[in-house]
């Protein structure tokens, strides 16, 4: 089933699109505003729909109808004193690493329309018809969209496990970009959940998902200690962290891993990795290339990851070709079995589970 089709790579006028994060609000007739429509299968919404907008943008309402070729287009609008309908988009304009956030949350909107979805995050498909962004540009490739949704939910159920067992908790969301997990892990009152990304990032988030309570947003990298050192550090931890640590360079990820060690006293982090081959095979990326993006951290083993620090052990390790799902393309499957004969190649994309 073609769900997201080959793309070829950007030009250099596409890419120039990709610049950093601005809000835009803007006078649009309702045939030219550019959804990301033709590219999405074309599901039955609800409609109308509201949509989660900053308080500072007025009274908002929210429109949507179908084209004829059957995909539904929405549309948000402000209404203005003067009582004309403004509509109302989100530019983005993300660059390198940042940009890197809208393949993912175009793979779990895709996956959310599929009729056996994986992880239905409506809310990355409100959130990506929301965007002024012509995500064809990303680098999905057919497929992409499962794979993107059985690794989120792959990440999803480690969450879930720690959270049973530890419901007075911290959860260090790193990399969050617009990956709407708390909303779908749902975690308990005593959690106290951190997003954290860039500032553009976060600001983006604001503009497009409600607040939710217990949840705070940090406009900080990773690799700033600041950020961590307020907040309080008494509780277990659960660091997730998914698509983030290969855009750090070895030396800020391993910092960054032993200042968490540091800031709590036990928890986990579950992640997921490249390894050095995968590093050097940057160049075979789409979605890393689309956006000029770079990856620097690999690594190939669990022992390798607890010479970081004596205090970490690995529980688990798992590459990402084991995910299995029926949705997916024979040539992902076949990827998958020829990578349990070649170690290298299994290797190329692995979670790990680790605890302290
Ligand atoms: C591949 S995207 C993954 C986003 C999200 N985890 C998901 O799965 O959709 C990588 C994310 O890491 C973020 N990122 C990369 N380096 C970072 C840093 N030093 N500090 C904060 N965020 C960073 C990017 O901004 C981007 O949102």
């Amino acid at each position: 089933m073609a769900r997201a089709e080959h793309r070829t790579a950007p030009t250099a006028a596409d890419a120039a699109a990709l610049t950093t994060g601005t809000h835009n609000e803007q006078v649009i007739s309702r045939a030219s505003v550019p959804l990301p429509c033709p590219a999405l299968p074309c599901p039955a919404l609800p409609c109308p729909k509201r949509v989660a907008l900053p308080p500072t943008c007025g009274p908002v309402s929210s429109v949507a109808g179908s084209h004829s070729h059957g995909c539904r287009w929405r549309e948000s609008h402000r209404v203005e004193p003067t009582g004309r309908s403004v509509a109302y988009m989100t530019k983005i304009n993300l660059k390198g690493e940042k940009a890197t956030l809208l393949p993912t949350l175009y793979g779990r909107a895709l996956d959310s329309q599929s009729p056996d979805s994986i992880l239905h995050d409506t809310m990355a498909y409100e959130a990506v018809q929301q965007l002024e962004f012509d995500f064809s540009l990303v680098g999905l490739r057919r497929g992409d969209d499962t794979s993107i949704a059985l690794r989120a939910q792959h990440l999803d159920d480690w969450v879930r496990e720690f959270l049973a067992a530890h419901p007075e908790s911290v959860v260090l969301h790193l990399g969050c970009g617009l990956d709407t997990r708390a909303f779908r892990i749902d975690p308990g009152p005593s959690v106290q959940w951190f997003d954290v990304d860039y500032p553009e990032v976060i600001d983006l988030r604001r503009q497009l998902f409600p607040d939710r309570q217990g949840c705070e947003a940090i406009g900080s990298s990773v690799t700033d200690p600041m950020w961590l050192a307020e907040i309080k550090g008494d509780l277990p931890v659960l660091v997730v962290a998914e698509g983030l640590f290969m855009y750090l360079k070895e030396d800020e990820g391993k910092e960054l891993v032993r200042r968490i060690l540091d800031h709590f006293p036990s928890g986990q982090l579950v992640f997921d990795g490249l390894s050095r081959r995968g590093v050097q095979l940057q160049k075979l990326n789409k979605a890393v290339q689309a956006a000029k993006a770079k990856v620097y951290w690999g690594f190939d083993s669990c022992a390798e990851l607890e010479a970081i620090d004596s205090r970490l052990r690995c529980v688990a390790s798992m590459s990402a070709f084991e995910l299995h799902n029926d949705k997916l393309p024979t040539s992902f499957r076949l990827t998958a079995k020829v990578s349990k004969v070649f170690t290298g190649m299994k290797n190329l994309a692995v979670f790990y589970r680790m605890e302290f």
